[in-house]
């Protein structure tokens, strides 16, 4: 039999239960707030690459390169976040029709000027936040110490990227 129908048979199951001292219904819930910031996370990624392209005026400099390590700290990010989801037993998203959830609308990323463009970052980057603490707040009361940390570590760039953001329009 080709290697490839073998491949095919074994796909993973949707959910591992793990005994590692975590309640599998936080598993649960975990697993799906994670999706949640992933998600955000992309869309995030996704505008601060375009932002990258499309930024013109005399902030066009400082905008351009923050925006070129901030996109690849997001890059990084979604594999971490995405691994997290595995750990915890559950699969990291793979259907297609959640695509759509993970990019931002064209609508979302037209033309800007440089100062609406870092007041739109500063939104998203705050909004994410937001989500990042209440779940990592629920990790801590589940004893979730990896997931918090991991929260925490994402936390601490989504932070520094704000101010950042700040400190070029003010
Ligand atoms: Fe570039």
């Amino acid at each position: 039999m080709p290697q490839t129908s073998i491949a095919l048979k074994s796909e993973p199951q949707a959910v591992t239960r793990l005994d590692i001292g975590l309640d599998p219904k936080y598993c649960d819930r975990a697993s799906e707030a994670l999706t949640g910031i992933l998600a955000a996370n992309y869309r995030l990624l996704i505008k601060t690459h375009v932002y990258h392209w499309n930024v013109v005026g005399p902030l066009f400099k400082p905008l351009h390169e923050l925006t070129e390590a901030q996109y690849g700290a997001l890059f990084e990010a979604a594999d971490i976040i995405a691994e997290r989801i595995r750990a915890l037993g559950h699969l990291a998203p793979a259907k297609i029709a959640l695509a759509a959830q993970f990019s931002p609308k064209g609508s979302d990323v037209g033309h800007l000027s440089a100062e609406e463009i870092v007041r739109d970052l500063i939104a998203e980057h705050e909004a994410v936040v937001k989500t990042m603490r209440d779940a990592a707040e629920a990790a801590g009361d589940a004893r979730d110490k990896v997931t918090e940390d991991m929260l925490t570590q994402r936390l601490t760039f989504h932070e520094k990227a704000l101010w950042m953001l700040r400190a070029i329009v003010s």
